[in-house]
């Protein structure tokens, strides 16, 4: 072919190319999606009664249709996007083998458990491609909402993105005294909430744009993967189990008429009393359940909605979404079942006072440079550097302080800790249980106190950082030691 037919052909072609990298709002899907529940591939019960189970997890490629008739390219967790429900009961066994068939390196963290470093799935814990890594831990968490997804250095937010989490529920004998809804998708339902960059050919759009190193958004808010999908629901008291599991949105959830709804769990389970909303910020990482009473409801529909413009948050790294009101699903209200769980009881746990006794006091200072720097106390992220060391059995209060201009959602592995203050003042009503991320409001501080129990290693880190991910990729990160005195 000679050059100028060549260049002629070139031209034709590029203009043929239609504009692929364009967002559109997809359709609302016609159907809810609840996750399944994986069944363990053996269980052993030993004369005590104690549980072993072995769980297989196969992070893979797949297609997913956004849009319907056009498949896009995913990632999942036995299947093509999202994973599975691991349900497992505080003091289980647990052996997990997790298989790699990405075809490409990947890791996978088990968000809020309290379990060794070694086993914790952070960026150092690496599994490649065609290999699988078998990590065996108790369970020892209170009875709640966690989850799993990779954690590699620099590709968190891409492996999220492409559909790679999954949900834990654990159970323990005091939740499990309580009357609550507790029919696993019918009364008590998981809500994993994302938003995402789809454009007219179905495709997942990602970091396709300038701004987006601020944290990644999209137009289309997914619920169990499915864009705004009606959930049908029986006119009765029902639970919602809610992660946010977006890599950087924050929603203030609600129902369209305002309603009453009452928080009963965060991130790290059960709080001491049921908390009364109309609303419920939730950032990158965070976990809620609700109850709501749709008795009244019965044969009408009502809306789960982001009140998002009562944030008050704006400006860099926000889109227009953020400015508004907007659909998470619609709940269809049918028939009420024949087990109805009563009123929500006035008492759910028993949250142990603060210690007055600390160890240590540690400073976290968050900031974001030009040019898309992601620091914290001034450093990014460095594999081979510990930014902290913390000695087991030590009480601490960590205080964090956001000296950007935009909210970050802070998570720090190994432990659950316990929320002091905001701005000086009182934490959320429904942030006084136990919380693994806390979302920092611009330039604001917030402190918290943990204490660091049971897991010791002196060659193995845990993590804290920003959740969300874009910020996390970009060095929002650091590392810390727990180890013995001596
Ligand atoms: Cu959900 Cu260190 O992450
Ligand atoms: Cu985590
Ligand atoms: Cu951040």
């Amino acid at each position: 072919m000679n050059s100028k037919l060549g260049f002629a052909v070139l031209i034709v072609g590029l203009l043929a190319v239609p504009a692929c990298d364009t967002e559109v709002v997809i359709p609302a899907a016609t159907e809810f999606s609840r996750p399944p529940l994986l069944a363990p591939d053996s269980m052993d019960i030993d004369a005590e009664g104690n549980r072993t189970l072995d769980f297989s997890l196969t992070m893979q490629r797949g297609k997913t249709e956004f849009i319907p008739g056009r498949p896009a390219s995913t990632m999942g967790i036995n299947g093509d996007f999202l994973g599975p429900v691991v349900r497992v009961s505080r003091g289980d066994t647990v052996n997990f083998h997790v298989q790699n068939k990405l075809g490409e390196l990947t890791t996978l963290h088990w968000h809020g458990l309290h379990i060794p470093p070694d086993v914790d799935g952070g960026p150092h814990q690496q599994i490649a491609a065609d290999t699988t890594w078998s990590p065996s831990f108790t369970i020892d968490n209170r009875a709640g909402l966690y989850w799993f997804h990779p954690h590699l250095e620099g590709l968190t937010g891409r492996h999220v993105y492409n559909g790679l989490a999954g949900l834990m529920i654990i159970d323990d004998e005091e939740e499990g005294a309580l009357d609550l809804p507790r029919s696993y998708g019918v009364d008590d339902i998981p809500i994993i909430v994302q938003d995402r960059r789809i454009d007219e050919d179905g495709n997942l759009l990602y970091m396709n744009e300038f701004t987006d190193h601020t944290g990644m958004r999209g137009r289309s808010v997914l619920v169990n993967g499915k864009h705004t999908p009606p959930l049908g629901v029986p006119a009765q008291r029902i639970r919602l189990r809610i992660l946010n599991a977006s890599n950087a949105r924050f929603y203030n959830l609600g129902f369209s008429d305002s309603r009453n709804f009452q928080v009963i769990a965060s991130d790290g389970g059960l709080l001491a009393q049921p908390v009364t909303q109309t609303r419920l910020r939730i950032g990158s990482g965070e976990r809620y359940e609700i109850v709501v009473d749709l008795t009244d409801m019965r044969g009408k529909t009502i809306e789960m909605q982001s009140f998002s413009s009562e944030l008050g948050f704006s400006g860099a790294g926000f889109d227009e979404l953020d400015g508004t009101t907007f659909p998470i699903m619609t709940l269809e209200v049918g028939t009420p079942t024949a087990t109805v769980a009563g009123p929500v009881p006035q008492t759910l746990s028993v949250i142990p006072e603060l210690k007055t006794s600390i160890q240590n006091t540690r400073s976290f200072v968050v900031r974001m440079g030009v040019g898309g720097v992601m620091t914290i106390n001034n450093k990014t992220m460095k594999m081979s550097r510990i930014d902290e060391t913390v000695f087991l059995g030590d009480t601490e209060e960590w205080v964090l302080r956001n000296a950007s201009g935009v909210p970050h959602p802070i998570h720090i592995h190994d432990v659950q800790f316990r929320v002091l203050s905001r701005r000086q003042g009182a934490p959320l009503p429904y942030e006084t249980g136990w919380k693994d991320t806390v979302v920092l409001g611009p330039r604001e501080t917030v402190r918290v106190q943990m204490t660091f129990e049971d897991f010791a290693n002196p060659d193995v880190p845990y993590m804290y950082h920003c959740h969300i991910l874009e910020h996390e990729d970009r060095g929002m990160m650091g590392q810390f030691l727990v180890v013995n005195r001596n």
